[in-house]
């Protein structure tokens, strides 16, 4: 990005990828740490006088404008969050955006409305990527440049993350620039010991990067709804608790594996179990070995650890130098059912080992646990795609950059 703004941007259209996608409830943004970490970037550029375009996407509209997916509330919170002048356009490269962009001025951004609004955003067919690509780069003017400065996106084969960058002269900017620097400590010359932390609801979209930490990770410490499906690979009742039983004979064999790749599973061994999925439903901790044994029978829910295994855990992360976490332990949106996740955030930043959070769901769990970014080494600002990275997978909106 220096390098771009070296060049000089004064008066140039400078189209950025961010990463806008924030939880909201209803209008209201309920974590900007997405919002506060594209500002960097946003501010060098628009303080050097460039005309900067911002594209983003939020959530997951089916390829046509929905009130609900609107990026207003989010570009609402940058304008107030921005020392620069910031509005929306009504929509992504149509009239209105076009008369917006003409109309910019230098040291101004202008945010374009949900790039998911449009189908041939995410496209599998090359060319309707490419044409809505070059749509966004008509409105740049013939003296552009692309900054990707949307880590959590960079995983995604998309027209406003991938093909603009074929098209237009490209820089990295610095959010990604330093979330990879960050996820490269955690896949090579790792200090140990490495614990990581998962959780979140569903093993089959952790099973790539567990294959990947078989061997690299000292211990691997297993919350979340995820956790039911490796108590059922161990021959546990779980009653109603979240199962992917097809994941079951995969879970067996990494557990089988890990063994000889000396990485060593934590199980819990007490969990939370209530009658229903309430943020008022009654609860009792249980033996992990024992979920139907708990007074709500074959009706019992798991909704978090047990106190037990978030003492284990929370061990285990105090004595570790490296820890990566994704995936909150249990359904910390029900004060209930948050304190195993608060004991694992809270061990984190306990914790003199050099930390991680990782993903939207884990980032927002901390933050609304009352923790400051502060007491983390980093968070992440990728979910899917810091996942990605650590599976080692090919990250499209980076190797473009590359290229
Ligand atoms: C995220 O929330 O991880 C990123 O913004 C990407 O969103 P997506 O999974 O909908 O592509």
């Amino acid at each position: 990005l220096n390098e771009l703004i070296a060049e000089g941007v004064r008066g140039r259209y400078i189209l950025v990828r961010s990463d806008l996608n924030v939880p909201l409830d209803g209008s209201t943004v309920t974590d900007d740490g997405r919002i506060k970490a594209s500002l960097p970037v946003l501010s060098k550029l628009t303080d050097a006088g460039a005309r900067v375009l911002v594209t983003a996407h939020l959530g997951r509209p089916k390829g046509a404008p929905e009130d609900k997916y609107s990026l207003r509330p989010a570009a609402d919170r940058l304008a107030e969050l921005a020392g620069f002048k910031v509005t929306l356009a009504a929509d992504t490269v149509g009239d209105a955006a076009k008369a917006a962009a003409a109309s910019l001025q230098d040291g101004e951004a202008l945010v374009l409305e949900n790039v998911r609004f449009e189908a041939r955003e995410t496209s599998k067919d090359d060319a309707e990527r490419g044409a809505f690509a070059d749509e966004l780069v008509a409105l740049t003017g013939g003296n552009g440049a692309y900054v990707d400065d949307a880590f959590g996106a960079v995983h995604r084969k998309h027209a406003s993350v991938y093909d603009v960058a074929t098209r237009l002269p490209s820089y990295q900017g610095d959010l990604v620039h330093t979330e990879v620097e960050v996820l490269r400590k955690l896949t090579a010359d790792t200090q140990r010991p490495y614990v990581v932390v998962l959780g979140g609801s569903k093993v089959s979209d952790k099973l790539a990067v567990i294959d990947n930490l078989l061997g690299k990770a000292d211990t691997i410490l297993v919350g979340g709804g995820m956790l039911f499906t490796f108590l059922a690979a161990r021959g546990h009742k779980v009653a109603s608790s979240l199962l992917e039983k097809d994941q079951i004979p995969v879970v067996q064999d990494y557990l089988k594996r890990a063994e000889d790749a000396g990485t060593e599973f934590v199980v819990p061994t007490d969990v939370v179990v209530a009658g229903k999925f309430a943020a008022d439903a009654k609860h009792e901790t249980v033996a992990a070995d024992a979920i139907e044994g708990s007074s709500f029978g074959a009706q019992g829910i798991g909704l978090d650890i047990g106190p037990d295994t978030a003492a284990a855990f929370s061990e285990r992360i105090k004595g570790a130098r490296t820890v990566f976490w994704n995936g909150p332990m249990g359904v910390f949106e029900f004060e209930a059912f948050a304190a195993g996740t608060r004991s694992i955030a809270q061990a984190l930043a306990e914790t003199d080992g050099f930390t991680v959070v990782g993903g939207g769901d884990s980032a927002a769990a901390v933050r609304t646990l009352g923790f400051s970014d502060d007491q983390f080494g980093h968070i992440s600002t990728g979910g899917g795609a810091s996942l990605e990275y650590l599976e080692g997978k090919d990250l499209p909106g980076l190797s473009v950059l590359d290229r």
